[in-house]
Order: C-alpha cells, then sequence, then structure tokens
C-alpha cells in the first residue's frame, strides 16, 4: 500500500499532481451533468472537523463524498471531545479506526500539521488561517475551465494578505501562473510562504510581484481576485481594517484598466460595497458562480486522489 498523503498547503502537490485534480475535475464534473455516477468511494467514511463557519466548503465536501459513494460525518470541535481537552494525537488514532479521510477547517495551521502527523489517514485542509488550498485549486480549474489555458494568464489579488492570499502564491508559482498582488502596508502575506513560491516560481517561470497599490497590479490582469478584509477569526479588528483598506475595493474602475475580458473572482463570502463593490460582483466579468461550483468538483477529485490509492487508474 503506498504511504498515505494529506494536502495541507499547495505545496504538498506539484505540477503533474495539480494538473490531475484539475483534469479529473473536469471529467467528473461532464459525467455529473451526463448523469453518469461515479461511486469511486462506495463503503468509505470522512470525518469532517469544522471549528469556524462554513457554506461552500461543508456543503461541497458533504455532497462530494455524498456523489462518491461515500459517507461523510459532520463534526464541530465543540462537540468532540477534542474540543474539551482530549488530545490532538488521542484524537486522530481514533479517528483513524473509523474513517478513511479527515477534512478538517480550524484556526491554528499547526493544528492540522499535527492531525496530519498522527493520523494514519489522509487530511485535508478545509481552510486554517494561513492556507485555504482546496479554495485556490478550484479557482485555477475555474479560469482554466473559462480561458482554456494558464498560459500567460495574470492574476491580480487585491486586498489582504491572508489565507487565500499565501495559497494564491503557492497555487500560481507551482503552476506557473504570474501574480501580482496588492495589500495595504502591514497586511501583507505570510513572509516565509512569500520566499517558498519565489523559490518555487524560480523553476516554473511564475512572475511574482507585491505592492501596495490596487491600479498596478490590475492594469492588464486576465483575472480581479479578491477576499474579505476581515476573516474568520478578525472581528474585534473590524473597525481598523475596513479603514486600513480605504481605497482597495475591486469596483468597476478597476474592471475599467484590466484586460476587457478579464474575469473577476472571490472565493466568497463576499462582503458587497467593502472588499468589491456590488455591481462588480454582479457584473458581466463575474465568475463567482461558477467558481463556488467547481469547488464540488475539484474537491471530489481531491478527495479521489487521496483515499484511492489506484485513483490515476480510474482517470488516467
Ligand atoms: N470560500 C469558502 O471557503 O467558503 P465557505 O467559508 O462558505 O466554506
Ligand atoms: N479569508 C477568509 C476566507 C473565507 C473563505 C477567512 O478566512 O475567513
Amino acid at each position: 500500500m503506498a504511504p498515505k498523503k494529506d494536502l495541507l498547503r499547495l505545496k504538498d502537490l506539484g505540477r503533474d499532481e495539480v494538473d490531475w485534480i484539475l483534469r479529473t475535475a473536469g471529467r467528473m464534473k461532464q459525467e455529473r451533468s451526463q448523469g453518469v455516477p461515479h461511486h469511486h468511494l462506495a463503503g468509505k467514511s470522512l470525518g469532517m472537523i469544522f471549528n469556524k463557519s462554513s457554506t461552500r466548503t461543508r456543503i461541497s465536501f458533504e455532497v462530494g463524498m455524498f456523489q462518491l459513494g461515500g459517507h461523510p460525518v459532520f463534526l464541530t470541535g465543540q462537540q468532540l471531545q477534542m474540543g474539551r481537552g482530549e488530545t490532538v494525537a488521542d484524537s486522530a488514532r481514533i479517528f483513524s479506526r473509523y474513517l478513511d479521510g479527515l477534512v478538517i477547517r480550524t484556526f491554528d495551521h499547526a493544528e492540522v500539521e499535527e492531525l496530519a502527523t498522527q493520523a494514519a489517514i489522509p487530511v485535508i485542509n478545509a481552510l486554517t488561517d494561513k492556507f485555504h488550498p482546496c479554495q485556490i485549486l478550484a479557482d485555477i480549474f475555474t479560469i482554466v475551465e473559462k480561458r482554456g489555458t494558464l498560459e500567460g494568464v495574470k492574476v491580480a489579488y487585491i486586498g489582504d494578505g491572508n489565507n487565500v492570499a499565501n495559497s494564491w502564491l503557492l497555487g500560481a508559482s507551482i503552476m506557473g501562473i504570474d501574480i501580482g498582488m496588492a495589500t495595504p502596508k502591514g497586511y501583507e502575506p505570510d513572509s516565509g510562504v512569500i520566499a517558498e513560491a519565489c523559490s518555487i516560481a524560480k523553476s516554473t517561470g511564475a512572475e511574482i510581484s507585491l505592492c501596495h497599490d490596487p491600479e498596478e497590479v490590475a492594469r492588464g490582469a486576465d483575472v480581479l481576485y479578491t477576499d474579505t478584509w476581515i476573516s474568520m477569526g478578525q472581528d474585534s479588528q473590524a473597525e481598523q481594517r475596513k479603514r486600513d483598506f480605504m481605497g482597495f475595493c475591486v469596483d468597476n474602475s478597476l474592471v475599467a484598466v484590466a484586460n476587457p475580458d478579464v474575469m473577476v473572482m472571490h472565493c466568497l463570502p463576499a462582503h458587497r460595497d467593502e472588499e468589491i463593490s456590488g455591481e462588480t460582483l454582479d457584473g458581466p466579468n463575474s465568475v463567482v458562480w461558477d467558481e463556488a461550483e467547481n469547488r464540488l468538483h475539484v474537491q471530489k477529485a481531491i478527495l479521489l486522489s487521496l483515499m484511492r490509492d489506484d485513483a490515476t487508474e480510474l482517470y488516467e
């Protein structure tokens, strides 16, 4: 049996593995639209621990596991003994006796790393304070779906240097996508992640640039991407953040300086007229609803790749 694999951050995947996930997600999306069943995880169970709110991630993993013929078990930290002090290591041993895979959304990335180290089953990061890898895989899938290629695509990320931004840096560098990021001063992405992304980019040819001017990165961009200014767990900083992010709203003035067929993307939930204007979110360049749907197809491919040793034989 192959050693178990986890998806905690995009650096856990190589270019070939990402390509397989994108290809397989496309095939499963097509199968689904044609009513072709794909119960490749029949008899398997997936634990889903959510210590933060979720609409898209929870539903897409839960429904995705069902569509693969498996059984999702939704768990919240508060209701698990782990929430009352049972150690992560002991919990990981127990999860490994009942389940075939584990999805976790929580605050501290180190907790997810510990869980993955201690568990004998694959662990998938469904968002931590540091990374959101499944989101960015679905975003990249959406770009390929709309454009047909990643060749020459320039992404402009405007907003907070948060978990989504960190994952975009890794995703872009692995896939050779040029990315410009504009954040307010003091809200840059994680410095260690920037260094890792720049190092990966040397071999893939991705161009990474960071600045504090939204218009500079938006000019000529093929993708305008943003995320909330106030991530889960940062509610007490809301007022300060709203002040610091003035001028960072993705609106039609930024769309006007981007490429004419620019795709406007947002991981959602959106805060209309904060990080994105309502008219831009609802406008002709917005692909956010397809982007959200694609979480389902991409995560099914991720589940398959981690929970079936012969996944690449099922979908070559
Ligand atoms: N984009 C995303 O992860 O959405 P949820 O928080 O609703 O899962
Ligand atoms: N950065 C956001 C993403 C939500 C999907 C958060 O962590 O709340």
